[in-house]
C-alpha cells in the first residue's frame, strides 16, 4: 500500500508511529510510487550525508522544486559542482559579521514596526514578524522593495513555505508566489548584469548575480533568482519559529525573566530548545547511490532515503524526556552536531546542512529576549500546532493585545 494517505493524515508522526510498528531500526515502503527507507538517529544521518550513499539531485520532487525551492536550487547539487555552489551562501551567511549584521537589522525592523502594533487593538505575531524579517532580510541582501511593497513580498514568501506539501489551495498559492517572485527577480539580476542597476557590492544580491559556476559560466537568470530566494524565503521563515517562541512563553512563563534579564547563554539553550521541540522541517530526502544498505535493511539503488528529523528531535535516547520543553537541557550540553537536527546535520561547508542555521540562532535568540521583555496580553484563541499539517503552526498565527 503506498503511505502518502498515512503520510498526509499523521503528519509528523508518520515516520516516528511506523517506525515504533515495525520496531526495526529502518522503515520501508513506497511513497507516492517511489520505493523508500525512513532512518533515524546520527548514525544515520552519517550514513546520509556520505555522498558515496546518497545523491540529491533527481530526489527532490517536482511539486517541492516548484514551490519550496525552486528549479536549479543549491538543494539539488552534488558533489563538486554542490560545494562550489555551497560556497556563496556559507560566505554570505556564516561569517560572524554576517550573523551580527542580519540580526540588527532585524532588531532595528522590528523596532520600526512596534509603535504601529502599540496602537492596534490585535496584532497577530506570525504576521507582524514576518513582516519585520521581510524588510530586514531584503534590504540586506541588496534589494530596497518600496513600503507598499513588503506586504505583498512577505505574503509570496511565507506561501511558499506554507504550501509545499499540500494538495490543495495553499499548494497553488505557493506555485504563483515562486513563480511571480522568480520573474521580479530574474528582472533585477538581468539589470544588475547589464549595469543599469546598481548593487551594494557583497550583498547577496550581487554576489548571486556575478557568480559564476564551475564552468565558469554565469547562472542562468532563473537560477539566480531562486538562489537569491533561497536568501529571502527561509530568513522569512524565522517567523515560524518566532510564533512558537511566544507560545512557548505563554505556557512555560517560567523561563520569561532570564530572558527579560539578558541572560544569553540561556537565550541560546531557549532557542535551540524552541527549534527541537517545535514541529518545522519533517524529514529530508535523497536517492541511493547505489545498492546499499544500512542496519541490516538492504536499500537498492535509486530509491528514496528519508531521515527523520522531527523523530531524532524528540528521540528520548537523544533527548530525555523529549516532549517536556526544557531549555536548561541545552545550558550545560551544547547540542552535538549530529544530534540536534531542525535544519539537517553535519557540516554545512561541505554537507548539505544549512547555511542559515546560525542565522537562525542569532535572530531567535535576540527576538527571544525582545519578547520576554515585552508587554503584552494573551486573548482567548485557537493555540493548537496540528501535527498533520505541514508545515505546522500555531493556529491563531498568536494574537496578542495591547503591545508595548
Ligand atoms: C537547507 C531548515 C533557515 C538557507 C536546509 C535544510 C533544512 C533547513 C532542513 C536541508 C538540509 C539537508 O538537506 O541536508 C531550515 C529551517 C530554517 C532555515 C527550519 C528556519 C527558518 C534558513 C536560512 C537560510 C537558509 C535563514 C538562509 C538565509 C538554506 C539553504 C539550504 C538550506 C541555502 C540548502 C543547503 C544545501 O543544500 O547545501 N535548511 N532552514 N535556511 N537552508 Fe535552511
Amino acid at each position: 500500500m503506498d503511505a502518502l494517505p498515512a503520510l498526509l493524515r499523521e503528519g509528523y508522526l508518520w515516520l516516528p508511529h511506523r517506525r515504533s510498528k515495525e520496531s526495526g531500526a529502518a522503515t520501508r515502503g513506497r511513497l507516492a510510487g517511489l520505493r523508500f527507507t525512513g532512518v533515524e538517529g546520527s548514525d544515520a544521518l552519517r550514513f546520509f550525508y556520505d555522498e558515496n550513499n546518497i545523491r540529491r539531485s533527481g530526489a527532490m520532487p517536482e511539486p517541492i522544486l516548484s514551490t519550496l525551492f525552486g528549479h536549479g536550487a543549491v538543494h539539488t547539487l552534488d558533489g563538486e559542482e554542490h560545494r562550489h555552489r555551497k560556497a556563496v551562501f556559507t560566505h554570505l551567511l556564516m561569517p560572524p559579521e554576517s550573523v551580527a549584521g542580519l540580526t540588527a537589522a532585524v532588531m532595528r525592523s522590528w523596532e520600526a514596526e512596534r509603535p504601529a502594533w502599540a496602537g492596534r487593538e490585535r496584532v497577530v505575531l506570525f504576521d507582524a514578524s514576518a513582516r519585520v524579517l521581510t524588510r530586514a532580510v531584503s534590504g540586506w541582501a541588496g534589494l530596497d522593495p518600496d513600503e507598499g511593497e513588503i506586504d505583498r513580498l512577505r505574503d509570496d514568501l511565507v506561501a511558499m513555505v506554507d504550501g509545499f506539501a499540500t494538495a490543495g489551495p495553499r499548494h497553488w498559492r505557493a506555485r504563483a508566489a515562486r513563480y511571480r517572485r522568480e520573474r521580479w527577480l530574474s528582472g533585477i539580476v538581468r539589470e544588475v548584469r547589464a549595469g543599469t542597476l546598481a548593487a551594494r557590492e557583497g550583498t547577496a544580491l550581487e554576489v548571486i548575480a556575478r557568480h559564476r559556476d564551475r564552468d565558469g559560466v554565469l547562472l542562468p537568470e532563473r537560477v539566480a533568482a531562486v538562489e537569491v530566494l533561497n536568501v529571502l524565503r527561509p530568513t522569512v521563515a524565522i517567523c515560524w519559529f518566532v510564533t512558537y517562541a511566544a507560545h512557548a512563553l505563554h505556557f512555560w512563563p517560567q523561563h520569561r525573566e532570564r530572558l527579560a534579564a539578558g541572560d544569553t547563554a540561556f537565550a541560546t539553550a531557549f532557542q535551540h530548545e524552541v527549534r527541537r521541540y517545535y514541529p518545522f522541517a519533517p524529514f529530508i530526502g535523497g536517492r541511493a547511490a547505489r545498492d546499499t544498505g544500512w542496519a541490516g535493511t538492504p536499500i537498492p539503488g535509486g530509491s528514496m532515503v528519508l531521515p527523520d528529523l522531527y523523530g531524532q528531535n524528540h528521540d528520548e535516547r537523544v533527548f530525555p524526556r523529549p516532549y517536556d520543553f526544557r531549555p536548561e537541557r541545552f545550558v550545560e550540553n551544547p547540542p552535538g552536531e549530529w544530534d540536534l537536527v531542525p535544519q539537517g546535520a553535519g557540516d554545512p561547508e561541505t554537507g548539505h546542512r544549512c547555511p542559515g542555521e546560525r542565522i537562525v540562532v542569532g535572530v531567535l535568540e535576540a527576538l527571544s529576549m525582545r519578547l520576554a521583555a515585552s508587554h503584552y496580553r494573551v486573548p482567548p484563541q485557537n493555540l493548537h500546532i496540528r501535527a498533520d499539517r505541514i508545515p505546522a503552526r500555531v493556529a491563531s498565527g498568536f494574537v496578542v493585545t495591547s503591545f508595548s
